[in-house]
């Protein structure tokens, strides 16, 4: 049974519903913030009678109040809070049957990678990498089997964009579910669901919880049948995030929109600073005029997101390591979307469980440096990249 509140907040804009979205006073004293409900059970007067929890896999209040903030800020009708970004994704390819198959983005978070290739291509799942900017490519793999289209965008780390709407019509028209990880966008960039996706997928350890102190993940739906196929695994398989957890990310949430603001903002400076340098061969970032889709992102997100990666001269790995080294505000680190600056090196790190000429073929090359552009003065973080750079 799902415990996601309406509380008839859905008129209201993005900004406002990041705060109250599906939230009410709690109902014992009336605390602002919901309680952190750190309990596993909940007393019954008689079986069955309980005031609307019985164990806390299969619903606890805290994780309820996150559910229905995450349905309300991605324009849902159904929230589904997990333990990780991957338990999330787990739940998602949990719904498919041995001989099913899936269509996913070719250039994706190495760990989606994984979990595809490595855990249920065991089970009989078949997962086509394709590169998505032109649908035609996609559909040259669709055939009866194809069950699922699975998009990053923006891509990780290469910063690619997908057109949403172009690939949900396809879907639509083949009846294929449309999943899209909304990690790097957010619902303040981009509502996948508006476009025409069933599924939106957050790893919310990133921007949505934004202080880097969480692991967590989200799926977001609108179909009711689909909304209870996917509870029933949550609770089946039992992949749920905790009571403090749901806390953290439902904290983060409230300020999303103004973390964003300057997420975007920091990350406009940067990317022009390092396209300006003479010592940087590449940058990718989507909102280059000359970016291959730079009209897809000016339609389908409101601003260009946090996220950059680029490439020094010569594009060797050595020169890429002495920058990651060097860098003292960016902290080297996995990860993105915290309010901090972080730097990391995908081929050694986040993408390092794909094999290298498989990663390669999308661009992550042994000299790609990819930032998570925290909201710190752009003025410091440049400076840090300067130093680091010359
Ligand atoms: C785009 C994207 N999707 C999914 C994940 C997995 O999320 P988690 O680390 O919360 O399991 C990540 C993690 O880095 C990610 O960057």
């Amino acid at each position: 049974m799902y415990r996601n509140l309406d509380m008839g907040k859905k008129q209201l804009k993005f900004n406002s519903r990041t705060i109250h979205g599906g939230q009410a006073p709690d109902a014992a004293y009336g605390a602002v913030m919901p309680p952190i409900y750190q309990t596993s059970t909940y007393a019954q007067s008689t079986p069955g009678g309980h005031k609307g929890y019985e164990y806390s896999r299969s619903a606890n209040p805290t994780r309820t109040a996150l559910e229905s903030s995450l349905a309300s800020i991605e324009n849902g009708n159904y929230g589904l809070a997990f333990g990780s970004g991957l338990a999330a994704i787990d739940a998602v390819i949990k719904l498919l049957s041995p001989g099913d198959e899936v269509i996913s983005t070719s250039d994706l978070y190495g760990g989606s990678y994984r979990i595809f290739k490595t855990i249920f291509e065991k089970y009989g799942i078949v997962f086509h990498f394709v590169g998505m900017q032109d649908t035609v490519e996609i559909a040259k793999h669709i055939s009866v089997k194809t069950k699922l289209i699975w998009v990053e965008t923006p891509t990780n780390p290469m910063m690619n964009i997908i057109d949403i709407k172009s690939v949900s019509q396809l879907a639509r028209k083949h009846k294929i579910l449309l999943a899209v990880d909304n990690t790097f966008a957010t619902p303040y960039l981009q509502l996948p669901l508006d476009l025409g996706a069933d599924i939106v997928m957050h790893s919310a350890t990133k921007y949505l919880g934004g202080h880097s102190d969480v692991v967590l993940g989200a799926l977001v739906v609108r179909d009711k049948e689909l909304a209870e196929q996917l509870y029933f695994i949550q609770n089946a398989s039992g992949a749920v995030c905790g009571p403090m957890d749901s806390f953290l990310v439902l904290r983060g949430i409230k300020t999303l929109h103004v973390r964003m603001q300057r997420h975007c903002e920091n990350a406009r400076a940067i990317a022009e600073f390092l396209a300006n340098h003479p010592k940087i061969e590449n940058v990718f970032w989507p909102g280059f005029p000359d970016h291959p889709n730079h009209e897809v992102a000016k339609r389908q997100m409101k601003d260009f997101g946090g996220m950059i990666s680029f490439v020094p001269k010569g594009g060797h790995y050595q020169e890429a390591i002495k920058i990651v080294e060097k860098l003292q505000l960016f902290t080297l680190a996995e990860s993105l979307g915290g309010v901090e600056s972080l730097a990391g090196h995908p081929a050694s790190m986040t993408h390092a469980s794909i094999p290298k000429e498989v990663r390669e073929k999308s661009g992550v090359v042994d000299a790609l440096i990819r930032l998570s552009v925290g909201i710190e003065d752009k003025e410091d973080l440049i400076e840090d990249l300067r130093q680091a750079i010359e």
